[in-house]
This record gives structure tokens, sequence and C-alpha cells, in this order.
């Protein structure tokens, strides 16, 4: 069977390591020149180091495929613009971009300083932002490109990773956005939403329902950067050991109308029989897990 990405240049953000060093040998595997870009740090964004994005080219480059490495940060307009052009000024045009970067910085939102809001914020969503930008402008000209970005389950809520959560719906926004904006450019966009053993999932407090292997996340990430799923854009993908799931469209379900304006009194009477209420999955969850744990449930306050 032909690689699926023979001779694409591809950027992948926080390939030095978990998901990202998966995807970027899987796609270096089925032919492409593989920009790592790793800022080597802590898993809270900490004490970066040029090594690890190194050792993920040296293994590529062992196994017979190219890469070059970037240790820049994704969170300034620079280390984006750098990181994808290095892939053009190496290979004279960038096919993909991966944005997989992220830092946790947990804690209750009646906790959080503005400090570990924006190290997260700035990370996943402005660092989804950089790359995306710099490598949308190109592949404008080109007319054609894959975006990906990497946002999580936890885009839905989260009881204690406000900045996480928050971050991770603005990157399904983000690739909303850029799907409806560059479709007329041959360009997509889309979302992973994954779970595999990483440093990071071990971070994660509660027990995961599923889980799998970051080799598990790649194949999907290098069709949705393939020629064969150029007519997919917009969407947000579940990948987690052997199960790939799509998730709805956000769109309005209900609507009531009166003539002119409501009142606070009309809205009281009517709301609950037409408009409603939707049950918020995770809320339900919660809800259930402290009635089984009856009075004794301890309250977060991390
Ligand atoms: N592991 C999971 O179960 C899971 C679940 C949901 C979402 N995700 C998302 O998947 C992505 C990868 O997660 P992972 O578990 O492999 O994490 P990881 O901590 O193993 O890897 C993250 C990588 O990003 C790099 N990085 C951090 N800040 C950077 C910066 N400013 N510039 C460039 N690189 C930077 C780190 O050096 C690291 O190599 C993240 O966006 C994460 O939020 C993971």
């Amino acid at each position: 069977m032909a690689s699926y990405l023979q001779g694409k240049s591809i950027a992948i953000t926080g390939a030095g390591g978990g998901i990202g060093r998966a995807v970027a040998l899987a796609c270096a595997a089925e032919g492409a020149n593989v920009v790592v870009a790793d800022y080597g740090v802590s898993i809270d964004g900490r004490d970066p180091s040029s090594a690890v994005a190194d050792g993920v080219v040296a293994e590529i480059v062992a196994a017979g495929g190219s890469a070059v490495a970037v240790a820049d940060t994704v969170t300034t307009m620079d280390g984006g613009q750098r990181i994808v052009q290095t892939a053009v000024d190496r290979w004279g045009a960038i096919d993909g971009v991966v944005c997989i970067a992220g830092i946790l910085r947990e804690r209750m939102l009646f906790n959080m300083t503005e400090e570990e809001w924006d190290a997260v914020v700035e990370v996943h969503l402005k660092g989804t932002f950089t790359v995306f930008r710099a490598a949308s402008a190109v592949m404008r000209t080109q007319g054609s490109g894959s975006l990906v970005g990497f946002t999580s389950g936890a885009f839905a809520g989260s009881t204690s990773q406000a900045n996480y959560s928050a971050a991770k719906g603005g990157i399904v926004s983000l690739v909303r956005s850029a799907a409806l904006g560059l479709h007329r450019y041959g360009v997509t966009a889309n979302a992973i939403a994954p779970i595999a053993r990483t440093r990071m999932s071990a971070n994660v407090p509660q027990d995961l329902a599923e889980n799998g292997e970051p080799e598990d996340v790649a194949p999907m990430v290098v069709y949705l950067l393939s020629d064969r799923a150029r007519h997919i854009t917009g969407q947000i993908y579940t990948a987690v050991g052997g199960k790939i799931a799509v998730w709805n469209q956000p769109r309005e379900l209900r609507a009531m109308y009166t003539h002119g304006r409501w009142t606070p009194e009309e809205i009281e009477t009517h709301l609950g029989a037409t408009v409603g209420v939707e049950e918020m999955p995770f809320l339900a969850d919660i809800e259930r897990r402290r009635a089984a744990a009856g009075a004794a449930n301890p309250v977060p306050s991390a």
C-alpha cells in the first residue's frame, strides 16, 4: 500500500513526547518530512530543553525518515512562524500542521491565579493560533493544506481545570472558524480529542473510563493529513485505544417565541414546558458519584 503522506511536509508541535512523539513517528513512517517542534518543558511548562525535540528527530532519522527539530515555544508569533518557515525553507511547502503542545496547571476556579490561567491558555489556545496563523497564510497561496488542533473531552467542562477546559473549548471554536474561513482555499481544519497514557494523563486526578496508547491516536491524525481526507473539515474526533468517535455540531435545539419582548415572569411560566433545560452529562455524573459517596464525600479544594 502506498504511504499516506509521501513527500508531504508536516509540522507537529509538542512532538517531543507523549502523543506528539507518536504522531511525529507515524507521519515520518508514512513518508512525511517532519518538523519536530517542542519546547522540551515539564508538565507545568517549566525548564525548557532542546534535547527533547532533538531526541525525536534522531529516532526518525535512525528509522530512515526525514525530520528537523525546532525547540521554540508555540506561545509567540515568532515561534509559530519559525516552526512553519522551517518546513517551507527545507522542503518548499507546509502541507499540514498538528498542534499538540500542551501543559497543565490544575486548580479549582476559586483558587486559580492569573498566572495559572494565562500559562495554560497561552500554550494551548494561543499556541494553536500562532501556528495555524503562520501555516494558513502559506496554505492559502498553495491552495491546499490540513490544520489539526488538539482539544480534549474536557472542553465540555472540567471540575478543577477551568483554564484547560476553556483553552480546549477555544481550540474547538478556532478549528471551526479555520474550517469555515479556509474552505474556499482547499484547506481543511479538524480537531482530535485524544485519551492516551502519557505523563499528562497520569496527572489527571480521576480514573479515566477509557484509555489507550499514544500510538493509537496517531493513525487518525495521519488520515486527516492525507489526500484521502480532503472532504473532511470542521469535525471533532475522539481517538482512544481502538475507538474513534465524532462529536456533534453545536446548534439550537428548541425555541420559544413571543410577540415583542419576554418578561421574566412569562419566561418563568413557559420556559420549563417549551425550551426547557438540557442535562449536563458531566454534572449528572458528579451528582451520581456524590450521592453514592454520601455525606462523607470530600469537597475538592486544591
Ligand atoms: N494524554 C491524554 O489522555 C490527553 C487527553 C486529552 C487531551 N490531551 C491533549 O493532547 C496533547 C498531548 O498531550 P500529552 O498527554 O501527549 O502531553 P505530554 O505532556 O506528554 O506532551 C506535551 C508536549 O508539549 C510540549 N510543550 C509544552 N509546552 C510547549 C510550548 N510552549 N511550546 C512547544 N512545546 C510545548 C512538551 O514539552 C511536551 O513534549 C495536549 O494538547 C493535551 O492537552 C491529552
